[in-house]
């Protein structure tokens, strides 16, 4: 077998330097971002990048890549440039329209499993502000009842995104979309449901300085900000909430832990009752989980 020239661009050698020149960027996650981007630039697994290190990469997939690496050093989130996100194990396209899907979010996915255990079927479940659908979707792929969903977004981009999604994961015939302002964006005279679920915007204008620039500089506004103090959008969901949900029924939310207890003393200024708080990976308060009487 011929040595692999010193100086040649293999797969293991573009990854060590890539790695190294995103963390003098200060990214914090330099390996896996250099992986997940040499892996779509050829097109394959990033698991099978470990058996192919000594490969020399083709001048179009390595000119791809060079792109993106420069894009992502400059602070453009891997997910934008590869054009997908990995959500509870199932693959969402993202565009710039849509917010990139978070770890921490699949503890509501959990906890919206978990209530919907005890729902009469057919469940049904709306997702206010659903961005790249990774709510509704993954509820659809996982729900073992029959059920309905709604998902409302205020982005009309964002809807075609999610209906994108939908349909990737075949339950597009299962989700209905409707754009407009939380659960007004609804018909007239919709039926109350078992379930509300939502990751609103709950970032404050307040607070923007401690906002990685990766983040307020690409990721939509909209599904960032909520008002100075973050708590804006929760604030008219609530009561909004309460109107809809059948007696009984749960509301699960995502909020910042930063605003949490100010949310708790919301739905116990509402007619709902207080569940509980669910802790993210970091153990920070991030799920909020209401109930309504009866
Ligand atoms: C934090 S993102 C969440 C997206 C997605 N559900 C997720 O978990 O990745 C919030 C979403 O709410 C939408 N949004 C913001 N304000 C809204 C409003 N007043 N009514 C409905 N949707 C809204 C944004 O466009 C964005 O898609």
């Amino acid at each position: 077998m011929t040595p692999t020239p010193i100086n040649e661009w293999t797969l293991q050698r573009l990854l060590e330097w890539t790695t190294n020149h995103f963390n003098e960027a200060g990214s914090d996650s330099s390996r896996l971002d250099a992986e997940v981007l040499l892996a779509e630039a050829l097109q394959c697994q990033r698991i099978e990048l470990y058996t192919r290190f000594a490969e020399v990469p083709d001048a179009e997939p390595l000119q791809k890549f060079r792109e993106w690496v420069k894009r992502r050093a400059a602070g453009e989130p891997v997910a934008y440039l590869v054009g997908h996100k990995e959500f509870y194990s199932l693959k969402f396209k993202v565009t710039p329209a849509t917010l990139v899907p978070r770890p921490e979010t699949e503890h509501l996915i959990v906890a919206a499993l978990e209530v919907c255990k005890d729902a009469e079927e057919p469940i049904r479940i709306i997702d206010v502000g659903t961005g790249s659908g990774c709510i509704a979707v993954t509820l659809a792929k996982h729900l073992d009842k029959q059920y309905v969903i709604a998902a409302t977004d205020i982005s009309l981009e964002a809807l075609a995104v999610a209906r994108e999604n939908a349909q990737s994961h075949e339950v597009e015939s299962r989700i209905r979309f409707y754009e407009g302002d939380l659960l007004d964006a609804l018909p007239e005279g919709s039926n109350p449901v078992h379930l509300i679920v939502s990751n609103p915007p709950y970032i404050g204008r307040v607070e923007v300085d401690t906002v990685e620039d990766t983040v307020k500089d690409y990721e939509p506004d909209a599904a960032l900000f909520a008002g100075e103090q973050g708590t804006e959008i929760i604030e008219r969901l609530i009561p909004q909430a309460e109107k809809m949900l059948l007696p009984g029924g749960h509301l699960v939310i995502e909020a910042s832990p930063t605003t949490m207890d100010r949310c708790v003393e919301m739905v116990n200024q509402s007619g709902l009752d207080f569940v509980e708080v669910i802790n993210d990976y970091a153990g920070l308060k991030r799920i909020l989980v209401a109930r309504q009487k009866g």
